[in-house]
Parts: structure tokens; sequence; C-alpha cells
């Protein structure tokens, strides 16, 4: 932990879809505390419930997505001074409770505390103009958001995750300034586009995939933000540009001390980049410390699931094997009433099948995992037979296929 604490502290956070199949359990309860400056990992198979958790601290779910409980705390005394007086419950200290906060004033904060990043670049761009034009759109959009945070919200109002950042460019292209051109240029230039001054002026579809992956980087960092969310920021790529839109963001880490949070599927990326990992399935948080601790004594029996279908995670290896079984269900009212991972797990005991493990309230910046056996060693005499879940008490065990596993890659290259 850094001497002032965390920048960010999500406690408790639950984010639910009111369908009318009945209430997903999405997210429920994630607890994670990120440091700032630090990388930060959330690693998980596909539908365990990562882009609807940045879409939570981010403020941009929509219906019928809510966050129903929780807390995300983020340190910054600037935000806190300037909400203290209208939202005071949301305010300790340097902290801001981000759910406390009307829309209104979350909305500001995109952009120029948070910024994203996603899988696919086109979807923050507008066709229709220079990629150097909306860049320089960006940069004055979050100079009027830390000035009059209303004006913002007019922008924006209405919008979701990949149309927020092109609802800056729809009414104002007079107001483009010679210095936020010019500051485009820059943005560009930082994130090693040749000849950014020439390639300012083109448009969207000029670009290669791994060059627009380069100027959504470049559009996040617009407003100077302190944690940059990226989601899966390089699965649409291939092997080689992936490890050089890696390379720029590690360069960009370690010249601004931004705080990222890396979304990805993808073990080798996790390897690569982060400080710290948290292990997602099933919509919960089950295991998380620092990289070295996690990748090498993982304690949850999926995570080393994970870590053991993996030859080679430096490497250009092959897809995963999937962990044998069925993700559960996460429909409330099928939710097993025993650990989610019971029905996968090599290691499942009786205990396991009273109700789920809780994950230990000890130092949240620790090695933890959400598993019995985090608080006792294996022992074999214990584990249920062989076929236990065959045989019998499959309830909650018929929802996804059992291929999701498959989709933790080791390499690049390879989408959702
Ligand atoms: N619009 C939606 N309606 C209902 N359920 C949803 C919706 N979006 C996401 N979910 C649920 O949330 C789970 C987690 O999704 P998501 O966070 O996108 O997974 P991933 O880890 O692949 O990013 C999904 O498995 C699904 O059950
Ligand atoms: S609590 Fe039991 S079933 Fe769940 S992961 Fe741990 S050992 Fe496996
Ligand atoms: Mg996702």
């Amino acid at each position: 932990m850094t001497r002032n604490g965390p920048i960010l502290r999500v406690e408790g956070l639950e984010t639910r879809f009111f369908t009318e199949e009945g209430q997903v359990n999405a997210v429920h309860g994630v607890d994670m505390e990120i440091d700032d400056g630090e990388v930060f990992g959330v690693v998980g198979e596909s539908g365990s419930g990562k882009s609807v958790t940045a879409l939570s601290l981010l403020g941009l779910l929509e219906s019928p997505g809510r966050v129903t409980g929780g807390e995300i705390w983020y340190r910054s005394a600037e935000l806190a001074d300037s909400v203290a007086e209208e939202t005071p419950t949301a305010v300790d200290g340097d902290y801001v409770n981000l759910l406390g906060l009307p829309d209104r004033v979350r909305r500001t904060l995109r952009g120029t505390h948070f910024s994203m990043i996603f899988q696919d670049p086109m979807s923050s761009f507008n066709p229709s103009l220079t990629v150097g034009e909306q860049i320089a759109e960006a940069v004055e959009a979050q100079q009027r958001a830390r000035s009059n945070p209303r004006s913002v919200a007019s922008r924006t109002q209405g919008y979701g995750l990949g149309q927020y950042l092109m609802s800056f460019v729809s009414s104002s292209r007079e107001y483009v300034s010679e210095e936020s051109r010019d500051r485009a240029v820059e943005l560009l230039e930082m994130v090693g586009i040749p000849d950014p001054v020439l390639r300012a002026e083109e448009y969207p579809h000029e670009y290669s995939g791994g060059m627009l992956q380069r100027a959504m980087v470049a559009q996040a960092l617009a407003g100077e933000p302190n944690v940059l969310i990226a989601d899966e920021p390089t699965t649409a790529l291939d092997v080689t540009i992936q490890a050089q839109v890696l390379d720029l963001l590690d360069e960009i880490q370690a010249e601004t001390g931004m705080t990222i949070l890396i979304i990805t599927h993808n073990l080798g990326v996790v390897a690569r980049m982060c400080d710290r990992v948290g292990v997602m399935y099933a919509g919960e948080i089950v295991e998380r410390g620092a990289l070295a601790d996690v990748f090498d004594s993982p304690v949850h029996p999926y995570t080393q699931g994970l870590l053991g279908s993996v030859p080679d995670l430096g490497g250009s290896s092959g897809r995963l094997q999937p962990i044998a079984g069925n993700v559960p269900s996460l429909l409330d009212h099928e939710m097993p009433d025993r650990c989610y991972f019971a029905d996968r797990c090599p290691k499942a005991m009786e205990a396991c099948l009273q109700k789920p493990p809780e994950l230990p309230v000890d130092g949240a910046a620790g090695h933890t995992a959400k598993c019995y056996l985090a608080e006792e060693p294996f022992d074999e005499s214990t584990a249920l037979p062989d076929g236990y879940f065959e045989d019998g008490s499959t309830d909650a065990a018929d929802s996804a296929d059992a291929s999701g596993a498959a989709e933790v890659a080791s390499d690049g290259g390879e989408s959702e």
C-alpha cells in the first residue's frame, strides 16, 4: 500500500441485470484495492463479470443493469473538496464514494479522472472526422469538464460507453483551437504514431487496427486521467501489434505514473503487465494478490486450473484446454448454495457444499482466495468422489457451455 492509501477501494460491489428471465447477479460482492500508480489486472474467462465491473466503476451501465450495492471509494482531494458541500455523505477525508455522487458529477469524471480504452477502437471514433480533430475535441471537452462540470453533462446526456467520447465531437468543431490541435499532434506522437502532423489530418479508416488502437490511447490520455481502465485492449490485435500496444501502455505508465486497471482473459497480458491481479469467476474475485504470489503459488483451484493449462505464459502458445464442467448460472433463483466452482473443482469437499466460502478480510493488499483451502491444506481423503456431480446434485450447473475457459488464453491474436 502506498503512503496515502489506495487510489481506488471497491467494497462489496454488486451489479445486477433485471431481465425477463429474472435477476442476473453479474457481479456480487467484488472487493479490490488498487494502489496509486500500479497496474492491476482483472483476469477471468468470458462472462465472469469483468466488463460489468469496469462499467460499474465508470457509471456506464445501461438498463437493465444497475449497481445495487457496495461502495467505490476514489482518492482525490480535489474532487472531495468540490463535492463535499453538495454530497457530504459521499466524502470521507480525501476519498469520495463515486456511488454517492449524482450522475451529473460522475459524467464529468469520465475522461478527466478516469478514462477507458476497449477492444474495438472503431467504436470510439467518428468515421467522418479526422483523428486529430477528434483528439483535439477530447482535449477541449476535458478542459470544459474541469472548469464547468455542467457543460459536459449536457453533451453526454444519454450516451453509453462507445458514444461518450464521440459525443464530444458532435457539435462543436468550430471551437477546436489551434492549441488543442497542437496538443492532439503531441499526443499522437506520444503514442508512437509516425508523422503525427500528417496523420492527424487522416480519417479513422485510413489507420491500421494497431495505429487506431494507439490513437484511442491518445484520445484517452487527452484529459490526463488518473486512472486508465483498459478492457481487453489488445484482444483484437495480432500478437506483434499486441506486444507493441502493451509496450506503449508500459511506457505511458512509467512516464505519467498513471494507475492502470487492465481487464483481460489473457494470462500472458497479466504476467507481462501487472503488479497485482484479481482472478474473477462467476461474478466474484476468487483470488487476488501480488502477481508473483498468485501466479507462483495459486491457492484457488480455479486459478490453479487456469495456470496449469497454460503451457508457456511468456510465449506464443496455443489455446487452453477448457477446465471441465459448467459455469454456474448467475440467475438469482438458480445460483447454488455452495461454492460456485464446486461442480468443476477437483478438490471439492463436503464443506464446499454447505455454503459459498468467503474472501478472508485480512489486509486487502495481501494474497487471499475465496476457497476453504485458503485456510487449510488440501487433504486428498476429504475430496468428493470422482463423478459426484454427474451422479447427483447438478441443479445449478446447467447454464453456459463448458468452453469458457478456452477463452482465457496465454497468447494474443484471438478474440472473445
Ligand atoms: N445486458 C445484459 N443483460 C443481462 N445480463 C447481462 C448483460 N450484460 C452482462 N450480463 C451478465 O453479466 C455477466 C458478465 O458479463 P461481462 O462482464 O460482460 O463478462 P466478461 O467477463 O466477459 O467481460 C454475463 O455472463 C451475463 O450473465
Ligand atoms: S471452496 Fe471447495 S469447491 Fe470451492 S474452490 Fe475451494 S476447494 Fe474447490
Ligand atoms: Mg468483457
